[in-house]
């Protein structure tokens, strides 16, 4: 077969189709040759000012106190404000708006920093993240700094490409993956037993799938994690399995009413290719979706959700390209922000 492209137009679309339907995906990143030289990057060069707290104050949840523990160990922290390339403002879970923006008032008033960029290069902790309000403190650190929230975040409280989502964190430590998968169920759906949606109890008598509210001990929860094709998680409800889920290599099927902007690493991985989500629609659309996904494409994708488990896994001591510092590389990709320029030196 030969193909003659008359002009650069024409070939465009010919090679586009090549790329999108003949290459299977390898990489479970959406920029697989620049990730890691990036990350090095970050490690040997990102600098981070961390104010000090007005008070001493804990965080509620082991996501944000982890985190925050973690980087105020880590070497990317600095003394010196000049060198930072972002600034932390910390300040406690459930902190009144009131209190927020008196802490943002007094940085402003203080330090040159909050100043030169209106908080752009600033960031902040906050589980269930901040809404909008009127007083100017709280505008510019909800609309100019960088949230880190929950994974998922509140309605309304999460600005997509600016704000990240922290890793969910897992329930407790699973051991390691059985040697071998062999998937005796389509769909394995774990749920906390709080909540019985309306899903759950048509899918209990489904021969398909396997639901239990309370796995009876850590070694079946994995081989139930590695006999399922996949992992039924409910947006909105109870997440914290998802990394083990991939691991596991039982692909994500998470079910949603809407699109979901708030995915932990939306900007690092590529979640089209290691979860599926599905519309809420029942048994019937659940099974529709699944089944669209088996054979090579649901190997390919649980081969590429192992790959990007790695990114989900919390440390007490942070470990490279862990959940600590694939946060961080994600800080990292938001350095550049809009900043008025910097008086050179002549
Ligand atoms: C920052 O700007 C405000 C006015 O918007 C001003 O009142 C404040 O003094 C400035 N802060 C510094 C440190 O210069
Ligand atoms: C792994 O596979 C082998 C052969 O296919 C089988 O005999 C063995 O029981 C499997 N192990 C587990 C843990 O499923």
């Amino acid at each position: 077969m030969s193909i003659s492209c008359f002009s650069l137009l024409f070939c465009l679309p010919f090679f586009t189709f090549l790329t999108i339907h003949s290459k299977p995906v390898t990489s479970p990143y959406l920029s697989p040759t620049t990730i890691f030289p990036h990350y090095q990057n970050m490690l040997k060069t990102f600098k981070i000012f961390i104010y000090t707290p007005n008070e001493a104050f804990t965080f509620n949840t082991p996501a944000e106190s982890l985190f925050y523990a973690s980087l105020r160990n880590s070497p990317f922290v600095t003394h010196d404000a000049e060198e930072a390339h972002l600034f932390f403002v910390p300040f406690a879970s459930g902190l009144s708006t009131r209190s927020i923006a008196r802490v943002i008032r007094r940085l402003r008033e203080e330090l040159p920093y909050w100043n030169r960029t209106l908080g752009a290069d600033h960031f902040y902790l906050s589980c269930a993240g901040l809404g909008y309000e009127s007083n100017r403190n709280l505008v510019e650190l909800k609309k100019n700094s960088v949230q880190i929230s929950c994974f998922p975040a509140s309605a309304g409280k999460f600005i997509p490409h600016k704000d990240i989502a922290l890793p969910p964190f897992p329930k407790s430590n699973v051991p390691q993956a059985p040697a071998n998968r062999t998937a005796r169920f389509l769909g394995y759906f774990g749920h906390s037993g709080v909540k019985e949606s309306s899903l759950v109890n048509e899918l209990v008598n489904d021969p398909d799938f396997l639901i239990e509210s309370e796995p009876s001990d850590q070694l079946s929860y994995t081989e139930r994690l590695a006999s399922s094709k996949f992992c039924l998680f409910e947006y909105g409800g109870d997440v914290s399995g998802i990394g083990e889920a991939l691991r596991f290599g039982c692909v994500p099927a998470v079910i949603t009413d809407r699109p979901i902007q708030d995915l932990p690493f939306l900007d690092v991985l590529r979640w089209q290719e290691i979860a599926v989500f599905v519309p809420v629609g029942g048994v019937k659309e659940l099974k529709r979706v699944l089944g669209r996904t088996y054979g090579d494409r649901h190997e390919q994708m649980s081969k590429l959700g192992v790959k990007a488990s790695e990114h989900f896994v919390w440390n007490r001591v942070p470990q490279p390209l862990d959940s600590f510092h694939t946060v961080m590389y994600q800080l990292y990709l938001r350095r550049h922000t809009i900043r008025y320029p910097r008086r050179e030196r002549d």
